[in-house]
């Protein structure tokens, strides 16, 4: 069992407030993700897990016991680095058997070898600890070379390695795939999954990518300027953010954001257009949302958005046009299947059309609203 509660964590450097007062439950065995913005104060709050740093205000409980005053050796979390932190001059199974020593990485050159100092048992224990992990990792060919020996994801995985060796309450990952070339980051996220799976722990990791939090974490953390803004399944992100600065994060390419106001009737109008769809709010001026694949082109009607094809951008199997629709300032992006009906070319007109069950609406300042396809009742009356 192993897990985690971080209870109104605030932390500040100087006269900056790097953390505003953040909670956040993690089950046993979940993988979770931090995922913001780079200065959004995700490395801070994972290195106030692993005991690293001091939160101001707030308790880390950990299996319903504090351990906010705990030393890091003592929580039993393994963390794995961006830049690995391995060892130079050791070989990689020393470095698997030799722990990180979490609290002054700066002096690792002079670091003394573990193995030979512990009983011949434990030694020997260690010894096959580190055989088993190679194995699960297929790195069992490298464990006598050196880390400059080693291509990134090859070093990536006796980071990990090391880690695992400890078999931790729960792994903390910092940005650990940030090093790698995209490819090899694309399978390290198949691999981490799997592993995940495998190993059965909990796993805290921590990345800018939204990529990678939505293809790997059961749930995720979106946080900016301090605040974990929306926690939730990656589904549940994606398709029900709580407000537009979480919409505008996940997603790639972004989500379209147009403004808009609401008539007397409640309905939602873009310029001259009038949706069938209703935002029940006193509020003139909002913003909708529409991620590319909830646009499709359709012939010109009057529900539709005209404008012209300005760049198209050919991902093989699928089309996205950007679309300059007057008085916008950013095109709009329309996702459209290779395959799918007629190719549009640059400089063409085109009439764009809304998916109203998924377009999202937001107040002015930013939180969601509501919307119906149909007008309620007491709104009517
Ligand atoms: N030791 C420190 N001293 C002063 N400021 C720091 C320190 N560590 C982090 N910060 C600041 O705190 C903010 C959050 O940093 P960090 O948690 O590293 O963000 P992230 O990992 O999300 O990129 C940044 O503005 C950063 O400059
Ligand atoms: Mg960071």
């Amino acid at each position: 069992m192993s897990n985690i509660r971080l209870n109104t964590i605030t932390k500040k450097f100087g006269t900056t407030d790097v953390l505003k007062g953040v909670d956040l439950d993690i089950d046993d065995k979940e993988f979770v993700t931090l995922v913001g913005p780079s200065g959004c104060g995700k490395s801070t709050l994972l290195r106030i897990l692993a005991g690293l740093e001091q939160p101001d205000e707030g308790q880390v409980i950990i299996d319903g016991k504090n351990v906010t005053s705990m030393r890091p050796a003592d929580r039993n979390l393994s963390m794995v680095f961006q830049s690995y932190a391995l060892y130079p001059h050791l070989t990689i199974r020393q470095n698997m058997m030799t722990p990180l020593k979490l609290r002054d990485l700066s002096t690792s050159q002079r670091l003394p070898l573990i193995g030979p100092f512990l009983a011949r048992k434990e030694y020997k224990e260690l010894f096959s600890q580190v055989d088993r992990t190679a194995k699960i990792l297929k790195i069992t060919e490298l464990l006598d070379r050196k880390p400059g020996q080693l291509s990134g994801g090859q070093r990536q995985r006796a980071a990990l390695g090391r880690a695992m060796v400890r078999n931790p309450l729960a792994f903390l990952m910092d940005e650990p795939l940030s090093n790698l070339d995209a490819a090899l980051r694309v399978h390290m996220r198949a691999e981490l999954t799997q592993l995940h799976q495998r190993l059965g722990a909990t796993f805290v990791y921590v990345t800018h990518d939204q990529a990678e939090a939505l293809t790997m974490s059961d749930r995720m953390a979106v946080m900016m300027h301090g605040k974990i803004l929306q926690y939730g399944s990656p589904e549940d992100i994606y398709q029900n953010p709580a407000n537009v600065e979480v919409a505008k994060f996940i997603g790639s390419p972004a989500i379209n954001i147009l403004s808009a106001s609401v008539n007397d009737y409640a309905q939602i109008c873009i310029q001259n257009l009038i949706l069938d769809l209703f935002a029940p709010t006193q509020e003139p001026n909002i913003t909708i949302g529409a991620r590319p694949e909830h646009l499709t082109f359709c012939d010109d009607n009057p529900t539709a958005l005209t404008g012209f094809v300005q760049h198209i951008e050919n991902l093989g199997a699928d089309l996205y046009y950007h679309v300059k629709i007057k008085d916008e300032q950013r095109p709009l992006i329309v996702r459209s299947a290779a395959g799918n009906g007629k190719r549009h070319q640059i400089d063409d007109l085109v009439h764009v059309k809304f998916d109203l069950n998924s377009t999202l609406a937001f107040a002015a300042d930013g939180t969601r609203l509501q919307t119906h396809r149909k007008l309620m009742d007491e709104l009517a009356s």
